[in-house]
């Protein structure tokens, strides 16, 4: 399970539009599509060294389709528990990588209640999020590897987050290095099209409260009308991600409008790739707003 380095490129359109130097780092290059390769590697680094054939995760998604496509490469069983209304093409894709699809009705926090049962009575590996630190631990590469490949020290870094789980991996990361900027959790409690991040669940809570309040950092609401305007701009980058991405830059966009401290440089985090999620790409498209 070799890990690789994600490049960190610096948006132009952007920078010219915020004043700053705006920097993304392409999360959505990893082998699935997501950061969430970062976290199943370690993950089952760590079920392979304890013995277990099986492993179980809830997920909105983008958890599930990794950790079903890393654990049929090692030869290991692994069951996803996610909400019935999970988007079919993420479906086709656990199904295809072998992954164990159990529906529930509800949400994410309904189906990690679920999983959470299922564990304990098979005995299965638990790999959910707020429960295994070694998915926090699999994000703090990403911090470092910010580190080695900025020059100047950013002031901001935004970060689509739904449980935490990366953004406490990346401060960890950070701490490991001179670096300390301040952490910015770009949140889409109630959206449409922000799938993957939708209801701003928290099941990292407390490792999240505690990298915002070390770091300085805040948590910032967006909305669909923010996140829409946010998805066309950085493909005029040239970035096709989904829009629970998209989110980072519509942060950014939210505190650049309010009174701030922007120093910069900042760096978006760029979580998952669009070409798993064609049909939400489309209806973004269809109404066609305007590029900016
Ligand atoms: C594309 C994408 N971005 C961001 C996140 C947020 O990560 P976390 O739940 O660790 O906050 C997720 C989580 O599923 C995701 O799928």
């Amino acid at each position: 399970m070799k890990a690789y380095a994600t490049p960190l490129v610096k948006f132009e359109f952007i920078s010219q539009e915020i004043g700053i130097d705006v920097y993304g780092k392409l999360e959505y290059v990893n082998p699935t599509g997501s950061h969430k390769d970062r976290e199943s590697r370690n993950v089952l680094k760590d079920a392979l060294s304890k013995g277990f054939a099986e492993v179980a995760v809830a997920s909105t998604g983008n958890a599930a389709v990794s950790l079903a496509a890393h654990s049929v490469a090692q030869g290991l069983r692994c069951h996803v528990f996610a909400s019935a209304k999970i988007p079919e093409e993420k479906s086709k894709l656990i199904s295809s990588f072998g992954g164990e699809l159990h529906k529930v009705e509800g949400g994410l926090r309904e189906a990690h209640a679920e999983c959470v049962k299922f564990v304990e009575r098979h005995g299965i590996y638990d790999a959910n999020p707020g429960r295994n630190f070694k998915k926090i631990e699999g994000d703090a590469v990403i911090g470092e590897e910010i580190a080695a490949q900025l020059e100047a020290r950013p002031s901001h870094v935004f970060i689509p987050t739904n449980n935490g789980t990366l953004l406490s991996g990346i401060w960890m990361g950070f701490r490991r290095t001179p670096m300390r900027p301040r952490m910015v959790a770009a949140t889409a409690p109630v959206t449409e099209i922000a799938d993957s991040i939708a209801g701003y669940n928290r099941l990292d809570g407390a490792a999240l409260d505690a990298a915002l309040g070390e770091s300085h950092g805040l948590a910032l609401k967006v909305d669909d009308g923010d996140i829409i305007p946010a998805t066309l701009s950085l493909m005029k980058e040239g970035v096709f991600c989904e829009p629970a991405s998209a989110t980072s830059l519509a942060a950014l966009r939210r505190l650049h409008s309010e009174p701030h401290e922007l120093a910069g440089p900042v760096v978006l985090l760029i979580t998952g790739t669009a070409l798993k999620y064609p049909s939400r790409i489309g209806g973004i498209l269809s109404s066609r707003p305007a590029i900016r």
